[in-house]
């Protein structure tokens, strides 16, 4: 029978009344006064559906974007609410009649792919534009045995930090794979061996960085938190400072930018950038470009529209490129190197289920010192009590 459970969403109503509050300045926006406690009807699962207890879920930017509605007004587009929440560890508690892969006890991980086109790739993304689809900041989901992988739970990592990874490690894996397939077709490794490789700021761009460093590369984290850099500076990546550059707020900065890196490599520059912000943070990767370098992002949390010297970038053979997730099967390769390669960076605090609207907020105000998690279940099943450390 249907039933229903408690659940996060995001109307437009909320929107256009926060967004009045403060006058249509997105700065001033309180994220936690548009994600609001709700409940949503599960209906039963199909015969190739699972019903997940959810355990833990992470933070992830698309549903700030969703409340601040600053790209597109999303909730408003799916008929004037969402139930937001695309990377989730849970518990499978029933399967329908056709599941093979998955029984009642197992532990699993997603994919927030919502339908992909005939080469893997999300055509949309699951709780965000895909039609209908019901997000997992929720106590329980009902969703097809197609849209999870088994949760490595013996990867070395423990359970928060295996709730980081669902969605920011596949893109990772995916940048990183696109980053460096895309120079080696222009340098292959017999002219060139070890690259210089930076990341901005951000849950993606470590992991990016983390598979550089698996790969032998040099890596170059540029960052405004300390406590991000020095996490990261312990995988082997040098530190720069983000606010030491006041963020690329002026030409001088990003000079001054450009001569550090500089510096730090020799006189070459960066032949891969991770930048996943973009604003003023791409004319930056593109200061520090080497020649042949490639850009990637999957990200526009600053800016959606860019603009560029196309000559400049021509003479020095740039390479841009964009991208939205990983395949599905890219997904479970990636799951493979949980623990192994991906040792993500948590926030400090474990946010409880009924805090998760103020842990979106304090994403948004970027004063998290990780990736923030929010523990959904207060009992946990026995197979991950030992990892709850
Ligand atoms: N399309 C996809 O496949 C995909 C997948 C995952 C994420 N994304 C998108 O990519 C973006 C980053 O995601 P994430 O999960 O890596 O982010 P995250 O872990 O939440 O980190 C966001 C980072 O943004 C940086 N930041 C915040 N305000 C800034 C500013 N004004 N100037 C420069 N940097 C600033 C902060 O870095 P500092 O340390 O410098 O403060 C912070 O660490 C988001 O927009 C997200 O929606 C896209």
């Amino acid at each position: 029978m249907p039933h229903s459970v408690r659940a996060f969403s995001i109307s437009a109503d909320a929107i256009a009344a926060e967004r009045e509050r403060v006058d249509d300045d997105l700065s001033r926006m309180d994220v936690s006064r548009v994600i609001a406690p709700d409940e949503v009807e599960l209906p039963d699962p199909g015969p190739d559906d699972v019903r997940l207890r959810v355990l833990a879920v992470s933070a992830e930017h698309n549903v700030d974007h969703a409340a601040l509605a600053d790209t597109v007004n999303i909730a408003q587009i799916r008929g004037g609410k969402i139930y937001p929440g695309n990377s989730a560890v849970g518990e499978v508690v029933e399967v329908g009649d056709r599941v093979t892969r998955f029984a009642p006890g197992d532990i699993v991980i997603t994919h927030c792919n919502g339908e992909p086109d005939e080469y893997g790739y999300p055509l949309r993304i699951w709780a965000y534009d895909q039609p209908e689809s019901i997000g997992w900041y929720a106590e329980q989901a009902v969703l097809g045995e197609w849209q999870l992988i088994p949760a490595p739970l013996d990867c070395g990592l423990n359970l928060w930090e295996i709730a980081a990874l669902p969605l920011r490690a596949p893109t990772a894996y995916h940048l990183w794979r696109r980053a460096h397939g895309i120079f080696r077709l222009k340098v292959p490794r017999e002219q060139l061996a070890t690259l210089n490789v930076l990341g901005f700021g951000g849950g993606v761009s470590e992991l990016f960085l983390m598979l550089a460093l698996a790969e032998g590369h040099r890596a170059f984290f540029c960052s405004g938190s300390p406590e991000r850099r020095a996490a990261l500076e312990k995988h082997g990546a040098t530190p720069i400072d983000q606010r030491e550059f006041n963020r690329f707020a002026s030409r001088d900065d990003l000079r001054a930018f450009g001569k550090q890196v500089k510096k730090l490599t020799g006189g070459v520059g960066m032949h891969l950038v991770c930048d996943m912000l973009r604003g003023p943070v791409f004319a930056a990767g593109i200061q520090a470009a080497a020649r042949e370098g490639v850009n990637v992002s999957a990200g526009w949390q600053l800016e959606k529209n860019l603009s560029y010297d196309s000559a400049g970038a021509s003479v020095k053979q740039l390479t841009l490129d964009h991208l939205h997730l990983e395949t599905i099967t890219g997904c479970r390769s990636a799951t493979a190197l949980y623990g192994s390669i991906f040792r993500p960076t948590i926030h400090k605090e474990i946010y409880a289920f009924e805090d998760l609207p103020r842990a979106m907020h304090e994403m948004y105000l970027n004063t998290q010192t990780g990736i923030p998690i929010i523990r959904v279940a207060a009992d946990m099943p026995e197979a991950v009590s030992p990892l709850l450390g």
